[in-house]
């Protein structure tokens, strides 16, 4: 052994009153609670999907050529079954509304998530091994104004943490028989290039064109500049979806840039997929991203297709987006309402016992374990932000009164026992 653990890299513990937003858990309560708020507002219900997913599932439905699949993916085999553990949500949320039948609840289906994700990407800022999402998806509809609302949702959760400064990219993907068409396209004016393009783009030219739209490197962009556009070959239902879609955002108030080079990561998309940038987090300047996914249900199994509309986005980087607005979470360790002081081995017995009874009346109480002194008692008191300091030493046993000592004003009086859960509860809330 070489001293104690550590973390692995591209993984991080939250703890209580860090500086870190990242790792703080008052900014994440802060942050799930806002997200909550928003969600319910807009009539999402939560859904809870567990961590471990068949590979399968999520191979055949992000797609195998994707860099999440084929290699950024925890996967292990135990026995026949071959586990990975989730790199996002959507997959696993369309294999539960077909596995427990929610297209017989009336309606569509708005749900929503936060939990943990798994890639096996290089870590860096704003990038990690496991990472947090939260998200929305609406299953069940074609209409754009369910693509409109899922943006409309996300938009909101950033507004309520107030960050600003973000920019929203929209494109449309086109169809199940309009992409094809423009895969052709798009290879054909690439392959006379081939020796100029980088490995990774050469080896999606011939499985999966689009993705090479994605890249970074300056001189295949250049190289792009004369691409085919998508937009030529697009459908022209995917056309009108996209043109209404575009005047929902507008009639919301929602600004937007069109980006005919937006393509995502995942491969199960359709029509409308967009992108929330924020430029001040650094190189990962993705805050969320989403789309329509009307053919997922097929790829997973469905006979029926399903059309829906999700957005995801990351927990960590909502974070680096607050720590650069300079917006507030609360940060320090959460303020008790009462902090017990006991003298003696019986107070501590008899204080022991009141932590349990002003608990039941509904106070956030807490006291020393140890038997420190009075002085160094009241100290903890102060640091936990207590407004009430109760003491009981010899004397409150005696005469069956305690102290109480409001925190702020330094004023002291004496409660009967009986008395001190009324007391203290009438003056906390
Ligand atoms: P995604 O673009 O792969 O989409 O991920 C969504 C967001 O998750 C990203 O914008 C980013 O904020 C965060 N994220 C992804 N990878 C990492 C990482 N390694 N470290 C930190 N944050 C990360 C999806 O996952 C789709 N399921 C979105 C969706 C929902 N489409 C339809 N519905």
């Amino acid at each position: 052994m070489t001293g104690p653990f550590k973390t692995i890299e591209g993984t991080y513990d939250v703890l209580p009153g860090s500086k870190n937003r990242v790792t703080c858990s008052e900014a994440w309560q802060h942050a799930e609670r806002e997200i909550r708020a928003v969600m319910y507002r807009f009539a999402f219900e939560e859904i809870r999907t567990p961590i471990l997913e068949p590979t399968s599932l999520i191979a055949r439905g992000i797609g195998q050529l994707t860099d999440i699949v084929s290699k950024e993916m925890f996967s292990f085999e135990r026995g026949r079954t071959s586990y990975v553990m989730r790199p996002e949500l959507t997959a696993p949320i369309v294999r539960a509304y077909l596995q427990h039948h929610l297209a017989q609840r009336p309606g569509q289906q708005r749900l929503f998530y936060m939990g943990p994700c798994f890639r096996a990407e290089r870590p860096q800022k704003g990038r990690y091994r496991q990472f947090h999402q939260f998200g929305a998806e609406i299953l069940g509809a074609d209409d754009a104004r369910a693509d409109a609302e899922i943006i409309a949702v996300m938009m909101a959760v950033y507004e309520a943490l107030g960050v600003g400064k973000v920019t929203l990219r929209l494109n449309t993907l086109g169809n199940s028989e309009s992409r094809p068409r423009y895969y052709e396209a798009l290879k054909a004016y690439l392959v006379p290039y081939a020796d100029q393009l980088t490995t990774t783009s050469r080896e999606r030219l011939d499985r999966n064109p689009l993705r090479i739209l994605d890249t970074k490197v300056a001189h295949e962009r250049d190289l792009l500049h004369g691409a085919p556009r998508l937009i030529d070959f697009v459908d022209e239902e995917s056309r009108t979806h996209f043109e209404i879609l575009k005047e929902l955002l507008q009639d919301l108030g929602l600004p937007y840039v069109e980006d005919p080079f937006l393509v995502r990561g995942l491969d199960y998309y359709t029509r409308t997929a967009f992108e929330l940038e924020h430029y001040g987090i650094g190189a990962q300047s993705a805050l969320a991203g989403g789309g329509r996914y009307d053919l997922l249900a097929t790829l997973v199994g469905s006979r029926q297709s399903v059309p829906a509309v999700g957005f995801a986005a990351g927990m960590e980087r909502l974070f680096l987006a607050m720590d650069d607005a300079g917006s507030v979470s609360q940060s320090g360790t959460m303020p008790v309402d009462v902090w017990l002081i006991s003298l003696g081995k019986k107070a501590e017995r008899n204080a022991f016992k009141l932590l349990q009874v002003l608990r039941a009346a509904g106070l956030r109480v807490c006291c020393d374990l140890g038997s420190r002194s009075m002085k160094a008692q009241m100290r903890l008191a102060n640091r936990a932000g207590a407004r009430y300091a109760v003491i009981i030493a010899d004397r409150e046993l005696e005469t069956g009164a305690a102290q109480v000592k409001d925190m702020a004003s330094g004023t002291q009086t004496t409660q009967p026992f009986e008395a001190l859960a009324k007391y203290l509860v009438t003056r906390t809330s």
